[in-house]
């Protein structure tokens, strides 16, 4: 096995692939978009993403495309205003689609709410003319962590309504890792819950926020929607209910035109240091590739088709395919609060034949939890609605392509792999549904009007057929305008790699085929992948560390047929500390209570050493080799040649 393959154990097959499914010519006979997008968008990618503003509302004309001589700082549709929440809720309203439901709400439950445009306004409305009166102005930022309620999504567009730059902070992420996140955007109002339902059962919320708010100077004001009714600890003066500030507000408010580089929102990243990256967005460009890519990528037409995305919006998948791109579109979606099996194992199957669900958007882990689960369990359902389905956060090995395309798309529904970051903000490498013959784990091309490539280390295209690393070498309108607070880090962390020639630097491996089809083949930094979570191995070891016990803590990310990768951890303990079960699961619980359970290691393995060079670097391939349960490689580098020996009889001895 080799390196990369070694990251991913999904990625094996990839060398073998070698299945195409050409689009069916009724379904490219009605797609949006045609095959000549491409050249077009080639011939003139300015003219062609000018075209694309024009699917937004502006209030000013831009005077120029781009403006790139700042670069690596962007600016797209200079001059140009809008009004991000105006075009993803009133101008539906404004062109007579006000009866259209946006939103098919489902509680985890069983409790649903459907919720029109017109209704979609009046709720946006309250809750800006509510923040407003919290006295926030234009560029304030405020948190919100809360659960898949609609009450988030009627927070974000009335942080966008408002001009107010949102960081949406993951409802499992630990009161450490909001409180850092909020006194790192010096946030002024935190919207929260006082609980959350997870597997059938009422969980605490705003217990963690509450820790957390305990020691953020700049939280003025917690706004907290009561969603399960568990009791809470209140802090007067500060806290207040939503239902007390929103239900009574006026349902009308006067929206305000921002410049189409006005910040939207921020959103935090792992990078491969400790400390996350607040990944700042803006509007005009970003709403533009948003809208975009939901069109082209997924099909939508939104009079008939019933859409559906399951990630969180607490990530960058809810942000773009939630909340901006499909209303900016007027679709019509289903946002779901729970877990995929509460209360059974085909509750995505119930929810699609319910509602007649035609796209369906997802990550691998959960493709490949359903396989586990049995194809017998989708069999029980009607799925015939299901027209586009699609997937994102990690690369598909191409037995989970197939098993999606035959047991969920019936062996019909063309299948399109996106590849994009919180950093690109929207879809960058897709096939296009009725356009591209799909390849089983392969992103494949990028989009019209934008440019990728494979490159060797110094910046040179690989030939088809060659393997290195994906750089996104032309700007684009969605991406990320910079990392909060932090415009060193950013030029160093993309712009540095590929300083010479230009080009962003993606940290993802990738390779061209024979035909020039991209395959991503995972990270080639310190950043795991787990379950389509970015989580990076420095800011685990940073947790692990900070616990009495640990002296030192290497983490790698083990190929997991489940997860994709699983965190594992080599821990030196101090002193006396005992290596036993119990410790081990005091640092598991360690972690999940620093960053989050997402972040909990699968595994903590007890070492007297650990693999360094002469130079001190930990030397993590050697360690996910015994992770992996493979031979060791090359351990010439290493200052002790004996210490692989000492951790693989160390860890026999414990087993
Ligand atoms: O490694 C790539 C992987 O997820 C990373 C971005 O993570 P995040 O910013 O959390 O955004 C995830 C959702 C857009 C990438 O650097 N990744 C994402 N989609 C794919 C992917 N790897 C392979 N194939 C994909 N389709």
């Amino acid at each position: 096995m080799t390196e990369q393959s070694g990251q991913s154990p999904a990625l094996d097959n990839l060398s073998t692939e070698s299945r195409v499914f050409p689009p069916d010519p009724a379904f490219t006979g009605a797609a949006n978009v045609r095959e000549g997008a491409y050249a077009e968008a080639e011939a003139d990618r300015e003219a062609f993403w000018a075209e694309q503003a024009r699917r937004l509302t502006w209030d000013a004309e831009w005077s120029q495309v781009l403006d790139w001589s700042g670069a690596p700082f962007a600016k797209w549709f200079v001059g140009g205003k809008l009004n991000v929440a105006v075009n993803c809720v009133d101008r539906h309203v404004e062109a007579g689609n006000g009866d259209r439901v946006a939103i098919h709400w489902v509680g985890e439950p069983g409790d649903t709410r459907d919720i029109t445009y017109a209704q979609l306004k009046v709720e946006v409305s309250k809750t800006a003319n509510a923040l407003a009166s919290l006295g926030l102005v234009a560029g304030d930022r405020v948190a919100i962590q809360m659960p898949m309620v609609p009450e988030a999504i009627f927070s974000m567009l009335a942080c966008a309504r408002l001009g107010l730059v949102h960081s949406v902070v993951f409802g499992g992420f630990s009161a450490a890792a909001l409180r850092s996140r909020i006194d790192d955007a010096e946030a002024r109002v935190l919207i929260t819950t006082d609980g959350q339902y997870r597997r059938g059962a009422p969980a605490p919320m705003k217990d963690g926020t509450d820790e957390a708010t305990a020691h953020t100077p700049s939280i003025e004001k917690v706004v907290v929607v009561r969603r399960t009714g568990s009791d809470v600890q209140w802090t007067e003066g500060r806290d207040v209910w939503w239902h007390d500030l929103v239900d009574g507000q006026p349902e009308e408010h006067t929206p305000e035109s921002f410049d189409a580089e006005h910040p939207l929102f921020i959103l935090y990243t792992s990078g491969t240091t400790g400390k996350p990256k607040g990944i700042q967005h803006t509007s005009g460009g970003y709403l533009t590739q948003a809208a975009y890519t939901h069109h082209a990528v997924f099909d939508l037409k939104p009079e008939t088709d019933v859409y559906w995305c399951t990630a969180d919006i607490g990530w960058i998948t809810g942000h773009t395919y939630i909340v901006y791109g499909p209303l900016a579109n007027g679709a019509t979606q289903v946002v779901y609060e729970g877990t995929p099996n509460t209360p059974h194992e085909g509750r995505h199957w119930e929810i699609i034949q319910q509602h007649r669900v035609s796209i369906y958007y997802t990550a691998p882990t959960l493709i490949r939890t359903f396989m586990k689960w049995g194809a017998d369990i989708p069999e029980k359902y009607d799925l015939s609605s299901l027209r586009v389905l699609g997937s994102v956060g990690e690369p598909i090995n191409p037995e989970a392509w197939v098993w999606y395309r035959e047991h969920i798309g019936r062996g019909t529904a063309p299948i399109v792999d996106t590849w994009w970051q919180t950093e690109t903000g929207a879809i960058m490498i897709s096939p296009l549904p009725g356009v591209t013959k799909t390849k089983p784990g392969s992103a494949q091309r990028a989009l019209p009007g934008i440019s990728a490539k494979v490159v060797d280390d110094n910046g040179v295209e690989v030939a088809h057929g060659g393997g290195g690393y994906l750089v996104l070498d032309k700007p684009w309108p969605s991406m990320l305008r910079g990392i909060w607070g932090d415009p060193e880090r950013f030029r160093d962390t993309y712009w540095s790699r590929y300083a010479e020639q230009g080009f962003y630097f993606a940290g993802d491996g990738a390779k061209y085929d024979a035909d020039g089809d991209i395959w991503l083949l995972g990270r080639v930094d310190d950043v795991m992948n787990v379950s389509g979570h970015r989580i990076s191995t420095t800011e685990v070891e940073s947790a692990l560390v900070s616990h009495p016990t640990v002296a030192e803590a290497a983490v790698v990310g083990a190929a997991d047929e489940t997860t994709g990768q699983g965190i594992v951890a080599f821990v030196i303990l101090r002193g006396t500390a005992k290596a036993d079960d119990s410790t081990v699961k005091v640092l598991r619980d360690h972690v999940a209570a620093e960053i989050g359970p997402i972040a909990k290691p699968r595994q903590v393995l007890v070492v007297n050493e650990l693999p360094k060079t002469r130079s001190g670097k930990i030397m993590r391939r050697l360690l996910r080799d015994v992770a992996e349960n493979r031979e060791v490689g090359d351990t010439t580098t290493l200052a002790d040649s004996t210490v692989m020996d000492l951790i693989s009889s160390g860890l026999k001895d414990s087993a």
